[in-house]
């Protein structure tokens, strides 16, 4: 599959924003809202926070409320069938609200509307939807919402939008408005080159391709004096940041740069691929205090023959020794997963492979999937007969040991402190304020709300598989509350 890589030059995000202002001056006077239902990874997340930034420029509020909405944006996932189900279940909903307010747009964009056979059935079984495009268009959203305006309000001949850009491309500058000021998603790069037999995201997301360190460094320090504490770096694959680019700059060496940026927050970053994760990376993240001790180190299997069958590029022995060197470098590693059930082929014998390799490793929490087959993957061809109570009972049984082992893991951190950055409410009982530890682990404390977005010292008192539970505990000087132990 031929890739096109392109820069969009700063004077078509400028035309884009220009368009959002001709919007605005053409829709005229008056409330206008918009609202964006995102499905998903983190890296949607992070594109919505694009095209309300992008709606907000055209004048639109943004609500949370369907009813009151002038524009519905759906931002879709495709990873998984379930998820895409629930995006037809939810879209198809709309005809409804498009019955009485057939003035109002909806749009399908995100993973699932990059695929031609998705986007061939949107046009026509889901006709409630206006304007319709993946994620290589993302960046000329505004051109593609005033198409749709003008060819919207034509009598008797409602027009729709439908985008199929191939080009994958590198765009700087365009407006984001966040969700919340504590914790920020920073992408650094876009697309993944794996392939991976049963994962979809190559061929909606396109080639990998990263951002210019130096862009990548200015938005950090922008979102640092903004006042955000916690920002995580997304890419589908960060470790192999900087490939392609014209400068000398991977992974390692970005987040030596990110951690230079003078202030007091927390780097985080996913997802981290097992094959390209170097000892040079587990260094920097030793040595970069500003570098949470947390590592998402997706592992899929335990069995060294799905793995192959998966193109994951690594066994489990090299899975075991990536965990051994990277505790090694960083002993209070917080590590987590995603591990994959009922791959098409995997016997028992695989499965139990699976759960002994996170039994050793003892994960502090795993994301279990069951696998499913996505048409135009290279394991969608392949027999798939295991019958689907056999998987449902091992995916049972990895989720019990996942519980298991995380409840543990959390008990052993009772009677510790940590130093937390308080990062919104909780509704966990009485206790009303979430924080994270710099590992990652979520720690219920009850104090003030006027502390979120405060760094504090939380005493552990208290654990189940999900989180831990906390009080605060008093600073002693004022040195302590910056200097505090970072520790998992
Ligand atoms: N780039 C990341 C993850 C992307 S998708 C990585 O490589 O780890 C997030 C997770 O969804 C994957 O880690 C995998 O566990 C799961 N997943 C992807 N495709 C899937 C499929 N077809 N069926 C079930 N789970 C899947
Ligand atoms: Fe999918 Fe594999 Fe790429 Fe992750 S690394 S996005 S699982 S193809
Ligand atoms: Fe889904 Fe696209 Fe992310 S397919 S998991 S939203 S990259």
């Amino acid at each position: 599959m031929a890739a096109l890589r392109q820069e969009i030059p700063a004077a078509e995000i400028q035309r884009q924003k220009d368009i959002c202002r001709r919007i605005r001056v053409s829709l005229g006077d008056g409330e206008r809202f918009a609202m964006v239902d995102t499905y998903g990874c983190q890296q949607n997340e992070s594109d919505s926070e694009v095209l309300r930034g992008y709606l907000g420029a055209m004048g639109y509020a943004l609500t949370g409320d369907e009813e009151k909405a002038d524009v519905i944006v759906v931002n879709t996932c495709a990873v998984r069938e379930h998820a895409q189900m629930r995006v037809f279940g939810n879209v198809g909903a709309l005809s409804h609200v498009k019955r009485v307010h057939p003035e109002r747009i909806v749009v399908l964009c995100g993973c699932m509307a990059q695929s031609e056979a998705i986007r061939e059935k949107v046009k026509r079984s889901y006709r409630m939807v206006d304007l319709c495009f993946g994620p290589h268009d993302l960046w000329r959203f505004p051109e593609l919402m005033e198409r749709t305006l003008q060819v919207h309000g034509l009598s008797g001949n409602r027009g729709r939008v439908f985008s199929a850009a191939d080009a994958e491309a590198v765009a700087e500058g365009m407006p984001r408005a966040r969700d919340g000021s504590v914790k920020a998603w920073l992408t650094i790069m876009n697309g993944c080159n794996n392939f991976c037999s049963y994962c979809i995201v190559p061929y909606v997301r396109g080639r990998e391709r990263s951002r210019r360190s130096e862009e990548v460094v200015r938005e950090a320090e922008a979102l640092v004096a903004a006042g955000y504490r916690d920002i995580t770096l997304l890419g589908q694959n960060v470790n192999s940041y900087g490939r392609g680019l014209e400068e000398e700059c991977d992974f390692a060496d970005l987040l030596r740069k990110i951690n230079a940026i003078p202030g007091d927050f927390r780097i985080r970053f996913m997802t981290s691929h097992p094959k390209d994760a170097t000892e040079k990376l587990f260094a920097a993240m030793a040595e970069c205090e500003k570098c949470a001790p947390h590592l998402h180190l997706p592992v899929q299997s335990g069995s060294d023959r799905i793995l192959k069958a998966m193109n994951r590029g690594y066994t489990r022995e090299k899975y075991l020794h990536q965990v051994e060197l990277a505790r090694r470098y960083i002993p209070e590693l917080v590590l987590t997963t995603d591990v994959i059930v009922g791959f098409p082929g995997e016997t028992e014998a695989d499965f139990l492979d699976t759960l002994s390799l996170t039994e050793e490793v003892g994960f502090d929490s795993m994301f279990t999937f069951i696998y499913s087959r996505r048409p135009g993957t290279k394991a969608a061809e392949w027999p798939d007969d295991t019958p689907r109570a056999v998987i449902q009972d091992r995916f049972d049984r990895l989720l019990e040991s996942a519980n298991a082992a995380a409840a543990a893991l959390h008990a052993a951190q009772e009677g510790k402190t940590f130093r937390v950055l308080i990062d919104g409410r909780s509704k966990n009982g009485d206790y009303n304020l979430s924080s994270r530890t710099a590992g990652g682990r979520l720690v219920h404390l009850r104090g003030d709300e006027s502390l979120i977005g405060q760094w504090a010292q939380a005493r552990i008192t208290g654990s189940n598989t999900y989180a831990l539970f906390g009080e605060i505990a008093p600073i002693r000087s004022p040195d302590e509350s910056m200097t505090g132990p970072n520790n998992g």
